[in-house]
């Protein structure tokens, strides 16, 4: 049925004539596209009698439901799942630098949105590539923030603290920080990582070890661990490990190696 619907899209293309029309048309044909790659996963139409509630869709539980959503969620209107999670969302926020079309926003998205963070603030250019995101974006709230300055007073606003996620000179390690439960964790793009701007405007930057050749991980890597370690924190209620590192000949040691 959505490929249908992609189908119809991909025909009317041609009828728009001004470019920013064609623009939105491809916009709308993409994310049709996306979740019709998605047809696999969900359910078919729902047998038997509908319960009265009305956070169920008539129009998914008679077509059936192949969102790339939990089970917890099949057949729900899309504002009833938005609501839901806005309303058990985690005080956790992920911000990321945009000043150069950084292609790891989407995933950084798609992490933030199965953490249930409250939000995401893309810091620069408004535009992302939303590929990665897998339509994760219209669950949770994105907010956009034209320049660094303007993360900063938002997070000042509301007294959170902003945490930057880089492995810069004088970072300190994520693995032994005892991260705040309300807070925003700020990441840089590949290429330059944070600003410096945003790096001053941090209560603390935070790193996380490595132990190969490269540098850095991607942004979107590094979200989804930042993010975890929150999680294992203040979900989990686990502390941070001790400052001591056991790593090296004494790991080996202990491995027999
Ligand atoms: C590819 S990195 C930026 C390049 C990096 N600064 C360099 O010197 O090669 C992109 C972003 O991912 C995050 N990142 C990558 N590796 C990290 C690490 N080891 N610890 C914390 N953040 C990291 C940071 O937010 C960083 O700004």
């Amino acid at each position: 049925m959505r490929l249908t619907a992609a189908k119809r899209s991909a025909e009317t293309l041609n009828r728009y004539d001004s470019s920013r029309e064609l623009a939105g048309a491809r916009r709308s044909l993409s994310v049709v596209v996306q979740e019709q790659r998605e047809v696999e996963v969900g359910v078919g139409p729902r047998a038997g009698a509908w319960p009265a509630d009305p956070r169920l869709d008539p129009q998914l539980l008679a077509d059936g439901d192949r969102r790339n959503v939990v089970d917890q969620y099949r057949y729900w209107h899309h504002d009833a799942i938005v609501a839901d999670l806005a309303q058990r969302s985690h005080p956790v926020h992920v911000a990321i630098e945009n000043f150069t079309h950084d292609f790891n926003i989407g995933s950084v998205v798609r992490t933030a949105n199965a953490v249930n963070a409250a939000s995401v603030r893309i810091v620069g250019n408004r535009r992302w590539n939303r590929r990665g995101a897998m339509v994760t974006d219209r669950y949770l709230q994105v907010d956009h923030d034209p320049d660094v300055t303007s993360l900063l007073d938002w997070a000042a606003g509301r007294s959170l603290p902003v945490l930057g996620i880089d492995n810069l000179p004088g970072a300190v390690p994520l693995e032994t920080y005892d991260l705040p439960p309300a807070c925003v964790l700020v990441l840089g793009q590949e290429g330059p990582g944070l600003s410096d701007e945003a790096r001053a405007g941090c209560q603390d930057v935070l790193s996380i070890a490595q132990f190969g050749s490269t540098r850095s991980i991607n942004a979107g890597a590094a979200a989804a661990i930042a993010l975890h370690a929150w999680v294992r924190r203040h979900v989990f209620d686990q502390l941070p490990a001790p400052a001591a590192p056991v790593g090296g000949a004494s790991l080996r040691a202990r491995v027999g190696r």
